[in-house]
């Protein structure tokens, strides 16, 4: 087993509040790469996004290479590497949603919102990008709205309703 002591260095990575939960949360793993997921999600958070630099500072704190951290980051979708937008459309992008139409919707998603997939508008009210299968392959093709909102189904109609209900129109 890995040992979970600190050293002298990794004590100012982070203000000392989240060092302090951050080493709670650890000490309760055998191995301190395995707590990977619990220290992102309380970086997320105290700050909103992990900035590269946490990435950064997130690695050496558990002593894995950079590379691991930013696989995890950009394989799970609640954790953002920018800030947030209030209201973040994920549309899967994978095999059951692309042959249901998903492409079209998200083209259609970028005309309504005015952003390219991968942006954020620039008064910072909506986010737009792709994500693999969400695991709700029976309600193809779908998105999913900020962390927890499924839409499926979805069709040009039901995206203008979406759009009017949480004020997301260019
Ligand atoms: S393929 Fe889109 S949710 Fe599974």
């Amino acid at each position: 087993m890995e040992p979970l002591t600190l050293n002298s260095q990794t004590q100012a990575l982070f203000s000392a509040a989240l060092q302090a939960k951050l080493d709670a949360k650890v000490a309760k793993y055998e191995t301190r790469r395995a707590s990977i997921l619990e220290v992102l999600h309380l970086i997320m958070e105290e700050k909103g996004h992990i900035a590269l630099e946490d990435e950064k500072n997130v690695a050496q704190y558990l002593s894995i290479p950079p590379i691991d951290v930013r696989e995890v980051m950009t394989f799970y979708t609640l954790y953002y590497d920018k800030p947030k937008a209030k209201t973040r459309f994920n549309v899967c992008r994978t095999l059951a949603c692309h042959l249901t139409g998903g492409d079209e919707l998200l083209k259609y998603l970028e005309e309504k919102l005015g952003i390219h997939e991968g942006q954020m508008s620039k008064d910072g009210k909506c986010s737009l990008k792709t994500v693999e299968c969400l695991g709700a392959c029976e309600i193809a093709p779908m998105m999913q709205i900020n962390d927890h909102e499924y839409a499926g189904n979805l069709t040009k109609e039901k995206i203008d309703e979406l759009l009017k209900r949480v004020k997301c129109e260019a």
